[in-house]
């Protein structure tokens, strides 16, 4: 009997209108549109408006999308994942209510949280149900509000990050294709240098944690930034060497959006010529649990069934780590 692989076989994503321009935040911060493009690679990023919606509203508009796309009835969906930073709430797992609204009575659900590296640790997850064949359907939903955990008087971060979610749904492959390898690190040495210091359990929500600002995100930017160009290139390079893919090899580079610089030096290690790489930095900023299906999402018709794909990513904790996956369709 041929090994069951777990293959990644419709997305879908969802980012709001409401598009927050380089030109708009230099109307806030001290800052100019030419720092944050040559500096990070951004022109503007989406954010959620209105009152009472949280990172569950761009979750579910994502699922609908996918559901819609693939024609596919909820009901059949037996595992929902919410890979956030950004939950609707500190308890209640958002992607409960998630599956309740998009119709998915039938699933159970849950949230996974590695900062930037949700999406591709929620990968591993989602995939390893699939292998073990105790499910046949579940759905990995990256999501994040960012706006809701930003400063806007910090020019460090706020320029940064935006809003978005994208969900990909993962189902069994008898042909080999899906998920191949991973390489999965974290590294509590980071946990000072990307962080929202209150409303966790060390430090609850007080008068005084919002005074001083402490549930807004933090981040030591250059520290952050020579970690993550060194631990993305280091493991996509891994994944590569592990399982002999040449530059040839690979088709696509699914890296995750943080910053240009980064996406460049990851794939310069990894020998990939511009073409390869997958980029809409430009257009979301960092959305966090969202980059990664939201590049899928955004190149799908470009994917070819068999197509080699290397994501890699970097997030707070430190978290990081690299997946091989054989994309499995044609759209
Ligand atoms: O997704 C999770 C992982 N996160 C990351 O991977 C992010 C990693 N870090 C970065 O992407 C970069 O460090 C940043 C984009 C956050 C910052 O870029 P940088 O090239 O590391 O800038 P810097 O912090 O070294 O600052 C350089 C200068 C400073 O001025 P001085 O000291 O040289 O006079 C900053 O004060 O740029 C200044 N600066 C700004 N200037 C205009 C910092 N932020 C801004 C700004 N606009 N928004």
């Amino acid at each position: 009997m041929s090994k069951i692989t777990a293959a990644i076989t419709a997305v879908g994503s969802y980012v709001p209108d409401f598009v927050m321009t380089n030109k708009i935040l230099e109307t806030l911060v001290d800052t100019n549109d030419e720092w944050i493009t040559t500096r990070t690679g951004i022109k503007e990023r989406r954010i959620l408006k209105g009152e009472g919606l949280g990172t569950s509203y761009l979750a579910i508009k994502a699922a609908e999308q996918l559901l819609e796309k693939q024609k596919l009835d909820p009901k059949e969906i037996e595992l929902i994942i919410v890979a956030t930073a950004t939950p609707d709430m500190m308890v209640a797992a958002t992607a409960a209510y998630v599956a309740s609204e998009i119709g998915a009575t039938n699933a159970f659900a849950y949230d996974l949280q590695a900062a930037c590296s949700s999406f591709l640790y929620g990968m591993s997850t989602a995939a390893s149900y699939i292998e073990s064949g105790r499910y046949k359907k579940v759905l990995l939903i990256g999501a994040d509000k960012m706006s809701s955990i930003i400063d806007y008087t910090d020019r460090t971060t706020c320029i940064i990050f935006g809003d978005g979610a994208g969900a990909a749904l993962f189902e069994p492959n008898n042909e080999g294709l899906g998920l191949q390898d991973e390489y999965l690190r974290s590294d509590g040495v980071g946990r000072n240098f990307l962080k929202m210091d209150a409303g966790g359990s060390l430090l609850p929500a007080s008068e005084e944690t919002v005074k001083n600002r402490q549930h807004f995100i933090y981040q030591d930017g250059k520290s952050v930034f020579k970690f993550a160009v060194t631990n993305m290139a280091d493991s996509a390079a891994k994944i590569m060497e592990r399982n002999n893919l040449s530059h040839e090899d690979v088709d696509w580079l699914v890296p995750h959006q943080a910053n240009k610089r980064i996406i460049d030096a990851t794939s310069n290690r990894m020998g990939l010529e511009d073409s390869k790489v997958m980029m809409n930095i430009q257009r979301y900023g960092n959305t966090t649990s969202a980059t990664l299906p939201l590049l899928l999402s955004d190149y799908e018709r470009q994917l070819k069934k068999g197509d080699n794909l290397v994501f890699a990513a970097f997030g707070g904790g430190f978290t990081w780590g690299s997946i091989y996956l054989k994309w499995a369709y044609n759209s």
